[in-house]
């Protein structure tokens, strides 16, 4: 008997067939296991009371796509295709919330750094998933430390870019944090300004006011930033979208992260330094929009309705 894997399903799209779970391999020699020649995405799907709805799937497939173009990368199939395999996976699978990971790659053709030839391949991979941070952690809040290490620039790759490339950078600034008894990474970019989290967007809130790094602080445009500004501003809240630099991280009154995997989180203490006035759980501003943002999430605000893509 094998070990059970807990985010295991049954079926997998692979280059247009659906095959089943351990069946979805690729060879030691496939280009992106090499150089990270790859972009992938993050979508949940969520159940809702009009059964299960795959969150901005659209935007997120949009992004995969703008991704491939930045790096030459011409997908072979259209978003409509990928479109109908993420719901026919998400039927098949019988299931009704997961997180879906679709992901663009070269494969094997030779071994050597150029991309001609390397075939393009597709595969969408539906997982179990819950929680990324634990309820408890969600409770008292992240402790965030600030990366020895950079965010990446555009000069270098693009920030921008849900590429697997950039991950190395987050995965190294993420067991920095972890081994030295973090729960998150901020990261910052070249000029010292704060970028985002190492796999989510950061927001402050100052006098009532919500601020958050603009594109050119290299952050990945997040579909949930994108989301949050829109429930705040509809709240009535200003949001500016300007760089912050590391003290006004220390001075906010009240930080949260955003991201498909985390959705809003608020943090609680950043570099050991206790944000805002240290009451427990997150702060007013940041319940309010996590509030509408989850509820928008799971179907029950008709006026997000726009963001929903239902299972047919
Ligand atoms: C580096 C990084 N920043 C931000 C985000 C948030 O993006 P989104 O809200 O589209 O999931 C993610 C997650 O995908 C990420 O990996």
């Amino acid at each position: 008997m094998g070990v059970i894997d807990p985010i295991a399903l049954k079926k997998i799209w692979m280059d247009g067939k659906i095959v089943a779970w351990p069946d979805a391999k690729v060879h030691v020699l496939t280009h992106a296991l090499h150089y990270a020649t790859a972009i992938f995405e993050g979508i949940r799907c969520y159940s809702t009371r009009r059964g299960p709805s795959v969150f901005r799937l659209t935007d997120h497939l949009a992004r995969l796509y703008r991704g491939a173009k930045v790096y030459h990368i011409e997908i072979p199939y259209k978003l409509e295709q990928l479109r109908s395999a993420t719901f026919k996976l998400i039927k098949e699978n019988k299931i009704d919330h997961c997180y879906v990971r679709p992901i663009v790659y070269l494969g094997y053709k030779k071994i050597g750094l150029s991309m001609k030839g390397a075939p393009v391949q597709v595969a969408v991979i539906p997982v179990r998933f819950d929680h990324y941070f634990d309820e408890k952690l969600a409770k008292r809040g992240l402790h965030c430390k600030i990366s020895s290490w950079s965010r990446l620039s555009i000069t270098a790759l693009s920030p921008h870019v849900k590429a697997s490339a950039n991950y190395l950078n987050s995965v190294l600034a993420k067991a920095e944090a972890e081994r030295e008894g973090y729960n998150e990474a901020i990261m910052l970019t070249e000029q010292g300004h704060v970028s985002e989290g190492t796999g989510e967007n950061i927001f402050i809130v100052r006098k009532g006011k919500l601020i958050t790094p603009p594109f050119y602080d290299d952050i990945l445009g997040g579909i949930t930033r994108e989301s949050i500004i829109e429930i705040a501003r509809d709240i009535g809240y200003v949001v500016e979208e300007k760089s912050i630099l590391r003290d006004e991280l220390y001075t906010a009154d009240e930080v949260f992260l955003t991201g498909t995997a985390a959705e809003v989180i608020h943090v609680s203490k950043i570099d050991d330094i206790t944000i805002g006035n240290g009451k427990k759980g997150p702060g007013p501003i940041t319940s309010k929009v996590q509030s509408v943002f989850y509820k928008a999430a799971r179907g029950e605000l008709p006026k997000y309705e726009k963001w929903l893509e239902f299972v047919k």
